[in-house]
């Protein structure tokens, strides 16, 4: 079978839809070519100075790994000198890393989570990196904070990578979701999976439920309905799984469907949900949707929601679109009865 390098698929692609530019394309190439070097670093493992904690806390009061820093440092080097971006931000970094001045400026903007799933990289468990691209305001050389907080309904492109025991990069630019996987030996992404689709129901989902005596009624109910399994208001058994990288559960769904929650809970209500706005909740939602899913904070879909920090964190439902309208359906019918 001939063999569609990730090149030629966003060539083709532009041909097609208009949708990626040459810019746009240098930037997913840029960004790929990274995720190359990334995936090289994690699988050195104790052979490389790349395992452990580097003692140094990010902007959210978490210790970083070596490998959040050595990650964020490669994305940052990549994609400084091409002259497609306007700006970055990323969540181990606390303000917006601006194009040093001896390169040109574009007018796209790069929003990253380096490294995804750190807790995984000691125990050899797959870990991903996850990105969002917009695009700055007209005419704005030095994109603000503000400049970023745009709904995510605005992405031009997301998608991830996952080093696991394949190497494989999803993307989206708006017309659907393809995955490449890396050709080790040639260094190249290779088209393997077109046009990825969720399906629509499951009997698969991903929550930690350590956290279960703290979680909101409606996800009590919604999780307490799936424990009844058959004999249940469902009617039918389900399965967990939840392997604490993002990447790797939201690759499981959408190669055979699920749904991953991470709700907000009754322990501090400052902090809505673990997981973050722009660098992870949004990229992921825009990849689920166009892959036929769906993704919600429990009440509004995530792509609406008006960002009011880079560093906003938010609940998140996500996967086969069935599970995730009745999950949300339970938040809206609490909301009513109040
Ligand atoms: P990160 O490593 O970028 O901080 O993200 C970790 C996130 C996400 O990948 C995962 O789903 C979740 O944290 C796991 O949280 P728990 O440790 O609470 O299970
Ligand atoms: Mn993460
Ligand atoms: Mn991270």
């Amino acid at each position: 079978m001939k063999r569609v390098s990730l090149t030629q698929y966003l060539v083709e692609e532009q041909r097609l839809h208009q949708n990626i530019p040459a810019e746009l394309r240098l930037l997913i190439e840029v960004v790929a070519r990274a995720c190359k070097t990334i995936s090289h670093a994690v699988g050195k493992g104790a052979l490389g100075d790349v395992m452990g904690s580097a003692d140094t806390e990010n902007i959210q009061g978490e210790v970083q790994k070596k490998l959040d820093i050595i990650s964020n440092e490669i994305l940052l080097e990549a994609n400084e000198w091409g002259g497609h971006l306007a700006a970055m931000a990323s969540e181990e970094m606390e303000t917006v890393h601006q194009i040093p001045n001896r390169y040109p400026r574009g007018e796209y903007m790069l929003v990253f989570d380096p490294l995804d799933g750190s807790s995984n990289i000691d125990v050899n468990v797959s870990i991903g990196t996850i990105f969002s691209v917009l695009k700055a305001p007209e005419g704005m050389k030095e994109p603000s904070e503000a400049a970023f907080l745009q709904p995510g309904r605005q992405q031009v492109a997301a998608g991830y990578a996952i080093y696991g025991p394949q190497t494989v990069f999803v993307l989206t630019t708006g017309h659907g979701v393809n995955c490449f996987t890396l050709d080790r030996e040639l260094g190249a992404w290779v088209l393997t999976h077109r046009n990825m689709r969720i399906p629509e129901s499951t009997k698969e989902y991903a929550i930690n439920a350590s956290n279960a005596r703290h979680w909101h009624a409606p996800v009590q109910r919604y999780v307490n309905e799936m424990l009844a399994g058959k004999t249940g208001p469902r009617g039918k058994d389900f399965n967990t799984r939840w392997i604490a990288s993002m990447v790797a559960d939201v690759h499981r769904i959408m190669s055979r469907g699920g749904i991953f929650m991470y709700p907000a809970d009754m322990r501090d209500t400052s902090m809505p949900g673990k997981l973050r706005l722009m660098y992870e909740a949004n990229p992921m939602a825009f990849i689920v949707e166009q892959a036929g899913g769906a993704a919600t904070d429990g009440r509004q879909r995530i792509m609406d929601i008006q960002p009011h920090k880079l560093h906003q964190r938010v609940p998140v439902f996500l996967g086969s679109k069935e599970e995730v309208e009745l999950v949300t359906s339970y938040h809206l019918q609490a909301d009513a009865a109040g």
